[in-house]
């Protein structure tokens, strides 16, 4: 094919198709002035042992310096709820609440499977009636799944975590409730709307390929089990970013023009220092109509959890 050929083809594509071609939408009419600023933080694993709440006050530090327009937290808010009392989450959720107050504007969180309280509390006392009371309670937080509005994109938070009665105690998945609310959701969304979902348990991840070869599947604990029918509700809408968390990794994936992003952790490998070389840290997204970009911020932590603990 000649030269002049090759650039009628170019010239015959039109917009939408080279920004399919980017790995990007097509541009929005709706398009934002500038873009949105998104601090990402998740998988605190809130408590107070080895010095944990002094990396909190300097992880805090280090978003507000961001100054992001909007600070969103992937769960795991505390650590080991699931087999904690109410009295024995206590000092952790205080632990986490000092970081939540500290941050500027206020984080908007999801629950991780560390956040739901006394599902077999190990001292004895009796299990939780309702195991999502406790992280109801000590964060303000009626509905565990929800969405928002800012700065021209749509953010939808998912509850992502079902307790299960085998050995794995729990795994992704959206239930059949939830999967109403969010079609109702999406009803009232703009189709060029951009859209942001924020799940505890990913929706995508390679963690397990890269980690374990290619023909490695996820544990039904560490992906949500019917992802596809979870974004099969996103087909006529414009879904940018997907934000996870639940892997400790910082890693991103785009599948058609959305990007999957796995955020890290606060806490790294459990406050043992970097998971997978992803040091303890946060991310900064910019979020534009059409597109995302990440950048993962080490907020400088030297873990001191003893190799023996
Ligand atoms: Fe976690």
């Amino acid at each position: 094919m000649s030269l002049i050929r090759n650039r009628r083809v170019l010239l015959g594509l039109g917009a939408a198709t080279l920004a399919l071609l980017a790995g990007r939408w097509p541009e929005s009419p709706a398009a934002a002035a500038r873009p949105l600023k998104v601090a990402f933080f998740t998988d605190i694993h809130a408590r107070t042992e080895w010095d944990t709440p002094e990396a909190l006050a300097q992880a805090a530090a280090a978003i507000n310096a961001q100054q992001a327009d909007v600070v969103l937290c992937g769960g795991d808010m505390i650590t080991d709820g699931y087999d904690a009392s109410p009295a024995m989450a206590a000092p952790r959720w205080e632990a986490y609440r000092a970081l939540h107050a500290a941050i500027h504007p206020e984080p908007v969180s999801v629950v991780g499977n560390h956040d739901l309280v006394g599902v077999e509390p190990a001292d004895g006392s009796s299990p939780a009636a309702d195991p999502r009371a406790e992280v109801r309670a000590w964060m303000n937080m009626p509905q565990t799944y929800r969405s928002f509005d800012q700065g021209g994109f749509h953010f939808i938070l998912l509850d992502s975590i079902e307790l299960t009665p085998d050995e794995l105690k729990y795994r992704g998945f959206i239930g059949p409730e939830q999967m109403d609310w969010l079609r109702a959701d999406l009803a009232r969304v703009a189709a060029d709307t951009p859209i942001v979902v924020v799940t505890h348990i990913p929706l995508l991840t390679g963690f397990y390929q890269m980690t374990g070869g290619i023909g490695e599947p996820v544990p039904a604990n560490r992906g949500v089990v019917n992802n596809r029918e979870v974004l099969a509700a996103f087909e006529n809408h414009r879904l940018l970013a997907v934000l996870q968390g639940h892997l400790h990794v910082n890693e991103l994936l785009r599948w058609k023009n959305t990007t999957f992003i796995t955020g890290g952790a606060v806490c790294g490998k459990w406050w043992r220092g970097p998971w997978h070389e992803t040091p303890e840290g946060f991310g900064v997204l910019l979020l534009h109509p059409d597109r995302v970009e990440w950048e993962y911020h080490p907020y400088g932590w030297e873990a001191r959890r003893p190799a023996s603990q």
